[in-house]
């Protein structure tokens, strides 16, 4: 495990042979260096902010953080950070959050992310957008030219209620860029995958760039069926990416 994140990236030095999930590791602990005692405490959802909850739980216990509380981004983040002694709460107790820390599923070179491949794009949507610093953890391999260019999907979290007709028209909204909407179903049984707040997920395939991301926002914001997208144009305040060579902090 690599406890000591590296702060400078180093070109004359060799690579590190790193796992993916050790540099997730790497970027999250790198991460938890902003947070300080008394903070209010977004705390993200996937498998690189777990990592960061595990460090805040872990510092929590050795008395190196005191009076923190944390606003769980998820239902399955909620189970961790109380089975870690984590302080909880909500956006209806405490609206404003110091900081936040989440992965992200691509980060685009300004700074804007797609989000939700794990499904919980709403509550992190909802909670990253009080903070006051909203810091994004990933690998190198997140980083893309154009978000949606990546041939992933770009997620969106629909109402169940005639999921099919929205689908329908978020797939024609995009035709002009060969997009393909498509249920998220879970692997074991086929059925609907479910979100903590009940709904659907139509990930949207692109084949070519999206071209300008707000008016993309906006249209499909449009669609009465839509709740959310998971796009997170603007909201990210400071990237952290772990590669071979090191960490890089992005900052607006
Ligand atoms: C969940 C998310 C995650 O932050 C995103 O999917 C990245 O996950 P991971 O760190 O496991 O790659 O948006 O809804």
């Amino acid at each position: 495990t690599v406890d000591t994140p590296i702060t400078v990236p180093s070109p004359s030095l060799p690579p590190l042979i790193l796992t993916q999930d050790e540099l997730k590791k790497v970027a999250a602990y790198k991460a938890v260096e902003f947070v300080k005692s008394g903070m209010v405490l977004g705390l993200g959802t996937g498998s690189t902010a777990k990592h960061a909850v595990d460090k805040i739980g872990q510092l929590l216990r050795q008395g190196d953080l005191k009076d923190i509380v944390g606003i769980p981004t998820s239902k399955m983040t909620h189970e961790q950070a109380l089975s870690l002694g984590i302080p909880l709460s909500d956006l209806d107790s405490h609206p404003v959050l110091d900081l936040a820390i989440d992965g992200a599923d691509e980060v685009d070179p300004y700074m804007n992310l797609v989000k939700g491949r794990g499904g919980s794009l709403l509550r992190e949507k909802m909670i990253e957008g009080c903070c006051k610093k909203f810091v994004v953890v990933v690998d190198e391999s997140k980083l893309v030219k154009h978000l949606g260019g990546s041939g992933l999907a770009m997620p969106v979290e629909i109402v169940p209620f005639c999921w099919k007709f929205t689908a329908q028209r978020l797939q024609l909204l995009f035709n002009e860029v060969g997009c393909v909407a498509k249920l998220r179903t879970c692997s074991e049984n086929g059925q609907p995958f479910v979100t903590d707040n009940g709904n659907y997920i139509i990930d949207l395939y692109f084949e070519k760039d999206l071209g300008d991301l707000n008016a993309a926002s906006d249209a499909i914001l449009r669609n009465p069926g839509v709740v959310e997208h998971g796009m997170f144009l603007g909201m990210a305040t400071t990237v952290i990416i772990a590669g071979g060579r090191g960490v890089t902090v992005k900052n607006k």
